[in-house]
């Protein structure tokens, strides 16, 4: 795929019609405007026994990250639900975030109902819908967000308040030093890997267009884990095409087998590699056999190494360039990285069903 299209500011605005790359170009900003959100929770919550996170897609995404970061600091466990309903142990004890930037999805509103019906402490963070309709209405307290962005390029407002929030229930530590040093490196990332930067200095431009018509393949490990996992969102949901996500050690023991006997298939992946200067070292000579392994079996391998200090920036600076990828890619491929037509025809579909009605007309009970 010719790269050239990227360096063509005309080209990009007429693909990019509802302007997905400025969330990738403004990414400090938002991400400093997340901050200024979480400014504004008040929680007077006892220590939880546990943390939930439900929510789905662009905004479960976030929980899946703060249980990364949080890996090393929490003292309770954290888990992220994508059901209707929370695990059998949610109960009094349990801290429920539930993360829906519309408000309005029907597995998120399931699980803040049975939060409701478990007497969970329960918090929310929206932009409005069903979901802040009802905890306004239940005196559930909520963090409003501003709304009109797709809900995957919202990420900042829906992780950094989970972060900070967590911090300010004196749950973590550090969320906001680890913050500062983020959002200068994304000041930088963001103009690195600008439209304005030529294709052949532009990190992004590069792996998008090497990534060209194959399917991505992943491979994340430890607290590059959920980044890996966006990687394949945005991929599925900017650029329109499948990607999958995985990570070490675990696809040491299982995903390469998967390609031994690809053959031509192989040909048809791309396999990208989260690295880090400070990976551990059994991590390093796992990375290094895999990609010997998988290069030999027709795969091309690329490689996104993970910046900062702290283990915040390092996941942001990579999901930076991983979301400017998603979108180069799509400019590449001529498709508009805003719209996800199938997404929103499926929810429509959902609706005929009756389901969302019902947790509806359950959650009005309970006002
Ligand atoms: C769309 C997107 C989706 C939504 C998901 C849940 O940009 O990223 O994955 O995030 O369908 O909807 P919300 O976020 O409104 O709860």
């Amino acid at each position: 795929m010719s790269k050239q299209i990227l360096d063509d500011p005309e080209k990009i605005e007429a693909i990019d019609k509802s302007k997905m790359l400025s969330f990738c170009v403004n990414a400090a900003r938002l991400y400093g405007e997340g901050a200024s959100l979480a400014a504004k929770i008040q929680v007077s919550y006892p220590t939880p026994d546990n943390i939930i996170i439900a929510g789905m897609g662009g905004s479960g995404i976030g929980g899946d990250l703060l249980k990364d970061w949080a890996r090393n600091k929490l003292e309770v466990p954290i888990e992220v639900n994508r059901e209707y309903a929370l695990p059998q142990y949610a109960g009094k004890k349990t801290l429920v975030l539930i993360t829906s930037y519309s408000g309005d999805t029907e597995e998120s509103l399931g699980a803040f109902l049975d939060a409701l019906k478990r007497k969970c402490m329960i918090f929310c963070v929206s932009s409005g819908g069903a979901l802040l309709e009802h905890a306004e209405r239940l005196r559930v307290p909520f963090l409003r967000v501003p709304g009109g962005m797709p809900p995957r390029a919202a990420l900042p407002y829906l992780f950094i308040p989970l972060l900070l929030g967590l911090e300010k229930m004196g749950l973590v530590s550090g969320a906001s030093e680890e913050l500062s040093e983020s959002l200068k490196l994304l000041g930088k990332i963001s103009k690195d890997n600008a439209p304005e930067k030529p294709a052949t200095e532009n990190f992004s431009k590069t792996l998008a267009s090497n990534v060209g018509k194959t399917a991505p393949v992943v491979y994340g490990f430890g607290i590059y884990r959920a980044v890996a996992m966006r990687y394949k969102q945005q991929f599925n949901e900017n650029s329109k095409i499948p990607a999958k996500w995985e990570v070490f050690s675990e696809l040491n023991h299982n995903e390469i087998v998967g390609w031994e006997n690809a053959g031509e298939l192989g040909k048809s992946f791309s396999a990208v590699f989260i690295r880090d200067e400070e990976e551990p070292v059994e991590i390093r000579t796992r990375i290094e056999i895999t990609k010997e392994l998988v290069g030999k079996l027709g795969l091309r391998s690329y490689e996104v190494q993970g910046q900062g200090k702290s283990v915040l920036a390092k996941m942001l600076s990579t999901i930076c360039i991983g979301d400017f990828t998603s979108v180069y890619l799509a400019i590449l491929r001529g498709v508009d990285p805003t719209p996800v037509k199938t997404i929103n025809y499926l929810k429509d579909a959902r609706k005929r069903n009756g389901v969302r009605e019902k947790i509806l007309e359950e959650l009005a009970k309970l006002h």
